[in-house]
């Protein structure tokens, strides 16, 4: 028999092998990095604190009591380190036991790291790689999702919580994903559904794949599930450490400040002649992002899915801030129903975490059409509206070119207490676009051509909205990264509560 020391060293050896090499060998096969490598990838190295490699499932049906049916550590790995210096709560699910199941035990483990990371204020990141509920113990494990999803709820807003998908997910799996903040893939590794292409064929008759029906691009593109996808594990791993970067710790943090070396007061000459002088032509909002944000860096969120709305992070003078703009390129930058939840969701993580909202607004309004209306447009884009409304951080907006009707007044205006907000001398504020307007008013009066150079001359242009104070200054657009930055330092300081309530009733 052997001395305690020497079982906890075999006890730890067996963990660091997990279901054993042939399996970590098939897992590399398919392009898959193991649990283990994952988190050593992501973390800084020698920072990362294993918790819970001693435990064990303690299911004792169809055979699982056996000695080689249990691995130390069981499906998960799970504990705490840094990414770049700065405290990470990870779980790791390892497919090289029982296909990363979910056990009792399995969830335990998760659940300890998630309280104890909303108890110092610290973000969850979850790698999933998982074959669901562990079959052998049925309701158990039914309990453990249950554990886990009432923490993704109860975390909600205290600390960022990210999931990235690395492998399968499915069934009630795919819950905890869906409740955190952020859910990444991988590219041909991961899937995400509610029931595989078999149980689709018999319900529905369809015949999908398995990557038509839960891959990267359907979740990106189409359904709006997933955020953005990564080539393989390490491009996924490297851009979650990037990503991280730009997120506080916690609801109690501010967002982080990074050294800066583009200068706060740099011009930009070419924002001068961005707008196109026709007001029908298109132009790409994400050329003007890049060259206002430092070093011309923005990670976007969700670059495809819902075009016609960027969404993403980015720095002004090493300050996190997060940027929503209309994108003209795209359907003429209108808000229809996907992407007006795109941004309002956006929008709240952005509030909930202290991370300043710049907008920039060139819209033409809402989408028409009975697609739109039998989709819900209506509950929709209260969602925006909402977000926006409902948001304290410090909330910079600027008017590019057309802020059209309702919807300017939902991207962030002045109305919904939008700190600064500026107009560029090509804007233009007003309740519609001047063809549709003289249409309306002079319907089939002779001057309608004068009627509409009237219409254009007196709408289409900042004036009646800089005079009634509903824009704070029409700016010169190559001064706009220097006010931005020179603003977000003023805004610093910004304090605004909403009234006292249990919580507020968005419209979903
Ligand atoms: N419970 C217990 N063991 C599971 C499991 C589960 N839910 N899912 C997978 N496993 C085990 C397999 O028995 C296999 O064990 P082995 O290495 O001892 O042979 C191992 O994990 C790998 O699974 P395998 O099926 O060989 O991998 P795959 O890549 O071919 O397929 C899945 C992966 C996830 C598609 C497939 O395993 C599957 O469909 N699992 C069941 C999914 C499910 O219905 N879950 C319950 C509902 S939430």
């Amino acid at each position: 028999s052997f001395t305690v020391e020497e079982r906890i060293e075999r006890k730890r050896s067996a963990a660091l092998l997990g279901g054993g090499q042939g399996r970590i060998d098939s897992q590399h096969k398919r392009g898959k990095l193991t649990a283990r490598e994952r988190v050593l990838l992501l973390l800084d190295s020698d920072s990362f604190m294993e918790y819970d490699m001693f435990v064990e499932h303690r299911c004792t049906d169809f055979g699982m009591n056996a000695d080689n049916n249990k691995y130390p550590g069981d499906s998960v790995v799970t504990g705490q380190g840094r990414i770049n210096g700065r405290l990470v709560y990870i779980f790791s699910q390892d497919f090289t036991v029982f296909g990363g199941s979910l056990s009792g035990a399995h969830a335990q483990k998760i659940c300890k790291i998630m309280n104890q990371a909303v108890m110092v204020g610290a973000p969850i990141i979850g790698l999933n790689d998982s074959g669901g509920a562990r079959i052998q113990e049925g309701v158990e494990s039914l309990a453990g999702y249950a554990d886990i999803f009432l923490r993704n709820v109860l975390a909600s807003g205290v600390v960022p919580q990210i999931s990235l998908i690395m492998g399968p997910c499915a069934g009630g799996a795919v819950y905890s994903p869906a409740l955190t903040d952020f859910t990444f893939m991988v590219k041909d590794t991961s899937y995400l559904f509610i029931t595989g292409p078999d149980v689709v064929k018999s319900v529905t008759n369809e015949d999908v794949s398995q990557e038509d029906l839960g891959g990267s691009k359907t979740h990106t593109a189409l359904s709006g599930v997933a955020h953005r996808a990564f080539e393989n594990d390490i491009d996924a791993l490297l851009n979650l450490r990037e990503f991280f970067s730009y997120l506080p710790l916690s609801n109690q943090d501010p967002a982080p400040i990074r050294e800066c070396y583009d200068p706060s007061d740099r011009m930009v000459p070419g924002l001068d002649t961005v707008v196109p002088v026709e007001s029908a032509k298109a132009y790409d909002m994400l050329d003007i992002v890049h060259s206002i944000v430092d070093e011309r860096e923005f990670f976007q969120i969700m670059p495809n899915y819902a075009k016609n709305i960027i969404v993403g992070f980015a720095r002004m003078n090493g300050r996190t801030i997060g940027i929503v703009g209309n994108q003209p390129k795209v359907a003429s930058g209108c808000l229809d129903i996907n992407s007006s939840v795109k941004g309002a969701r956006f929008v709240r993580f952005c509030d909930a975490f202290n991370i300043p909202i710049i907008t920039f607004v060139d819209v033409p309004g809402f989408l028409p059409g009975t697609a739109q209306e039998y989709g819900g447009i209506i509950r929709h884009g209260a969602k925006l509206l909402f977000a926006f409304a409902e948001a304290t951080v410090p909330k910079i907006t600027i008017i590019t070119r057309k802020a059209y009707g309702g919807a300017y007044d939902v991207m962030s205006s002045k109305h919904l207490r939008g700190d600064v907000n500026y107009a560029w001398p090509t804007a233009e504020v007003a309740v519609m676009g001047a063809k549709g307007a003289v249409q309306i008013i002079f319907r089939g009066e002779p001057n309608e051509v004068e009627a509409e150079v009237a219409y254009v001359e007196k709408f289409a242009n900042p004036f009646p909205a800089a005079m009634r104070g509903f824009v704070d200054d029409i700016i010169q657009p190559s001064t706009t990264r220097l006010r931005i930055c020179r603003d977000l330092d003023m805004l610093a300081s910004k304090k605004q509560n909403n009234p006292l309530k249990k919580h507020a009733n968005i419209p979903l």
